[in-house]
């Protein structure tokens, strides 16, 4: 391999195409951060409302770090992965206490934080304080395993195209040759109808040569996702509804539900929802109505929520932090799930009292 050739080649190529992003516009490495902890399973455009919502009311370390959980979470609805904001406020908060505020350039104490693995450290790192570490992500492994005719990603073969790249970095700014083979793997470099014909290293790159760019890198096939039938409660008492904040562990956790769980093979709908409203809240529930039936897809699994109106038999469902009655007019303080604004839909289609 002729590595002076592609690097020149590719610097010239980012110089002229690179994306014009707002965290390229700074040299701030909380932004930097942030933006890469976006980044993570996201794709740059649905990142993007989300990075400037959070940088206007969030503009610095202590501005996040001053604020709870919730207020933050807020800013992240809808982004999804909520573990990536738990853990970056997480680790925000112990760079204030620890660090004065000041994000550790030293790979050493930045991976200690939570959140921070090897890609977050190399993208932050290099990014911001111009260290030299490749990074592999996906776009990046594609490139590579079409240059040099890697066909499987094993780890080994991940180690044999980190070599190349230790070797390939820009010596002076290897932040920008990391965003420069991002950058390259998803606008020319793509998984499907590679843009070959435009792409400033084809002439160094086996697949191309080969005229076998849609064979490289070997796909991993992809597991059809679980599906889960779920009942959940709404339940009303005068103008409010009942809420309560999952668990910080559990998938979602951190973020605002109803009350409900699985339906049990050959169990109703309304059966299983009055025996899981026991179990977590331990009431009893009438007035009883259905309200509609709401379908959504997470990363990992989908689901049906069949969705219902209800009482308490008596007042009897406990308050405290982590269980609110909240009116409509509420649901903006709080962070849900999706699927959760799907059900809020429908409020607006039912009878608001039961
Ligand atoms: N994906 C993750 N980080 C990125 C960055 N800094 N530029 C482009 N794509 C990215």
């Amino acid at each position: 391999m002729q590595f002076n050739s592609i690097t020149q080649k590719l610097h010239d190529w980012y110089g002229e195409n690179k994306r014009l992003l707002p965290f390229r516009d700074t040299e701030d490495p909380y932004k930097i951060w942030l933006s890469e902890v976006m980044l993570q399973q996201t794709q740059v455009n649905t990142v993007l409302p989300y990075y400037n919502k959070w940088i206007k009311r969030f503009p610095t370390i202590s501005s996040v770090a001053n604020e709870k959980l919730d207020t933050v979470l807020k800013y992240w609805e809808g982004l999804g992965y909520y573990k990536r904001c738990i853990n970056f406020y997480k680790a925000i908060r112990i760079i204030k206490d620890d660090f004065h505020c000041k994000i550790p350039n030293n790979r050493k104490n930045f991976i200690l934080l939570p959140g921070v693995g090897e890609y977050t450290a190399s993208a932050v790192l290099s990014i911001a304080f111009k260290k030299p570490y490749p990074v592999l992500d996906v776009n990046v492994k594609r490139v590579m395993s079409r240059m040099l005719g890697i066909k499987n990603l094993t780890r080994h073969n991940e180690k044999r195209i980190m070599v190349h790249l230790n070797k390939m970095i820009f010596k002076d700014n290897p932040g920008d040759f990391n965003q420069a083979m991002m950058d390259l793997g998803s606008l020319l470099c793509k998984s499907s109808n590679p843009l070959c014909s435009k792409c400033p290293l084809r002439t160094n790159c086996y697949a191309y040569r080969n005229n076998k760019s849609d064979k490289y890198p070997n796909k991993i096939k992809t597991k059809t996702l679980p599906h889960y039938d779920i009942s959940i409660g709404i339940i009303w008492r005068e103008n409010k509804f009942y809420i309560q904040k999952r668990n910080l562990k559990s998938m979602l956790g951190g973020l605002w539900e109803f009350p409900g769980g699985k339906i049990k093979p050959g169990e109703s709908a309304k059966v299983a929802l009055k025996r899981e409203i026991r179990e977590e809240c331990g009431v009893s529930i009438k007035n009883i109505n259905k309200i509609g039936i709401v379908k959504h897809s997470y990363s990992h699994f989908k689901i049906t929520l069949y969705c219902f109106y209800c009482r308490e038999k008596k007042d009897s469902l406990e308050l405290n932090n982590n269980a609110k009655m909240i009116t409509i007019n509420e649901i903006k303080n709080f962070p849900f799930p999706k699927a959760n604004h799907k059900i809020f839909e429908l409020f607006k289609q039912s009878q608001f009292y039961v």
